[in-house]
């Protein structure tokens, strides 16, 4: 049977535009039931929708507190019985009791080379510190922010005249090479957990450079 996808985000959606492509073009076993935003503002609700994918909003402004935030989220979550839930530029910080719900089948993107610059503006932060390559990080998501074990890492060089938003997009084009693929390993049953690290059981190669 399908698995089923939950795809989380909170603006424009391109990692999530990309999975749902590749998911429909390289046929996985899968299937993306949903795509949730916590602003009905998010870019990616339009494109999901006219995929014909089921959208839900859950205004995180809409509740006194992050638990009842997340129990709400967790509740529209789990009426799409997802096997994966994919947190895809979705820009809450999601409290222990939600992570520890879907230990071992969420996944997120991260615009660096974790464990370097976890948080927020991480080019600015790379160039700042003089980085030579910069990257992504696909990683299961644990309860602590940006940190997980990591399922693929993309590296990119940093070149004379970047600015955060040059690297930005170089990074963003490799967010949608791995991040599809990472989804489709993790749908197709190809990743094992070993001692908190996580290996390709096909001895695929986990970076791109
Ligand atoms: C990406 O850079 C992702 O790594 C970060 O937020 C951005 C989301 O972009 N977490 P998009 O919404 O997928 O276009």
């Amino acid at each position: 049977m399908d698995k089923r996808i939950v795809i989380l985000i909170s603006g424009r959606g391109s990692n999530m535009e990309a999975i749902v492509q590749r998911c429909a073009e390289q046929r996985w076993p899968a299937q993306v039931v949903a795509v949730i935003a916590n602003k009905a503002s998010a870019g990616g609700l339009g494109f999901a929708a006219g995929q014909g994918i089921s959208t839900a909003v859950v205004e995180h402004k809409a509740h006194p507190s992050r638990e009842a935030f997340d129990a709400e989220l967790a509740r529209v979550i789990d009426g799409f019985q997802p096997d994966l839930v994919v947190l895809a530029g979705f820009m809450r910080i999601l409290g222990a009791a939600f992570v520890q719900r879907y230990e071992g089948r969420m996944i997120n993107i991260h615009p660096s080379l974790l464990p370097a610059f976890p948080g927020l503006h991480t080019h600015r932060r790379a160039l700042q510190a003089g980085c030579k390559a910069v990257g992504a990080t696909v990683h299961l998501v644990t309860a602590e922010l940006d940190h997980g074990p990591i399922v693929m890492q993309s590296v990119v060089p940093v070149r004379p005249g970047d600015d955060e938003h040059t690297l930005a997009a170089r990074v963003l084009a490799t967010e949608h090479v791995i991040y599809p693929l990472s989804v489709r390993w993790f749908v197709e049953g190809k990743l094992a957990i070993e001692d908190g690290l996580v290996r390709q059981t096909d001895g695929a190669s986990q970076v791109l450079m």
